[in-house]
């Protein structure tokens, strides 16, 4: 059985899909903690209501805390090797702020790792967690990326509107079909392998709030089912070379599912 953490900042409603998935079992799991990086979190309620630890970050906190230089960053926080690895800003950032980010960040990480390591799980769901996750982070819980253990839910079709407002994003652009996304992270901004994808026709004078819940609904579908997917040992990540008629290569991890094992 699947030892699953999951990290929210929001109203929690894929968490409860998850939890729902596993007692109903469509997912042979259980999830062990919801974390969230505010305190003010409403699926922190509906996870305790139905039995499951939670515990808060306060990511505002220590970012003050940072900035007031209340705080440092953790010990074993390299800047040089979080800088080189990130992929969520370019290089146009000005390089202080992108150091106080990651600086800031690794702080909350590794309280965020203090608090995970003891339930010792194999799946880290972000069911609405509106924080980017660093190379810090990523290195000590999921440090092999052809074996990748943190799963993201995305509100569009990625590589399409990545970032904050999936469906808003969607929904402003004009676009005719919209949908929802589960895939591994990387150190980009949802820019890794792909796991699963829902898609659903935007109606002519549909609303956004129309779009939204109609994409929500797919979510709590889809999130269960890939995550069952990882428990059952069916996604292969593979790394892939494609030479393309320009003699470049393109290169990019992802994701190959496994029939079921009998
Ligand atoms: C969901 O739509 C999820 O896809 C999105 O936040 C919402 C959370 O709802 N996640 C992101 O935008 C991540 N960048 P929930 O708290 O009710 O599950």
């Amino acid at each position: 059985m699947l030892r699953i953490g999951a990290l929210i900042s929001g109203s929690g409603t894929n968490l409860t899909a998850i939890i729902d998935g596993c007692e109903n079992r469509r997912i042979d799991g259980a999830v062990v903690f919801a974390g969230a990086d505010n305190p003010s979190a409403a699926g922190l309620t509906k996870a305790r209501a139905r039995g499951v630890e939670t515990f808060v970050v306060d990511y505002r906190r220590i970012i003050d805390e940072i900035s007031a230089g209340a705080l440092t960053a953790p010990e074993d926080f390299l800047l040089e090797d979080a800088t080189t690895k990130q992929r969520l800003f370019s290089g146009r950032t000005d390089p202080a702020d992108m150091r106080r980010f990651l600086v800031s960040r690794a702080a909350a990480e590794a309280r965020l790792l203090d608090l995970i390591r003891p339930y010792s799980i194999d799946l880290l769901v972000l069911a609405g967690f509106m924080r980017t996750l660093t190379p810090y982070f990523i290195d000590r819980f999921s440090p092999d990326p052809l074996n990748p253990r943190i799963m993201n839910i995305h509100p569009a079709l990625l590589p399409a509107f990545p970032g904050v407002d999936g469906y808003g994003d969607t929904w402003r652009y004009g676009c005719k079909v919209a949908g929802c996304t589960v895939h591994f992270i990387d150190y980009g901004e949802d820019t890794g392998p792909i796991i699963g994808q829902r898609a659903f026709d935007i109606d002519e004078g549909s609303s956004i709030e129309v779009l939204r819940e109609k994409g929500l609904q797919m979510e709590w579908a889809l999130y269960p089912h890939c995550i069952q997917l990882f428990a059952e040992g069916q996604l292969k990540v593979e790394e892939t070379v494609f030479r393309l008629p320009s003699g470049k290569s393109y290169r990019r991890k992802r994701v190959r599912i496994l029939p079921k094992k009998a």
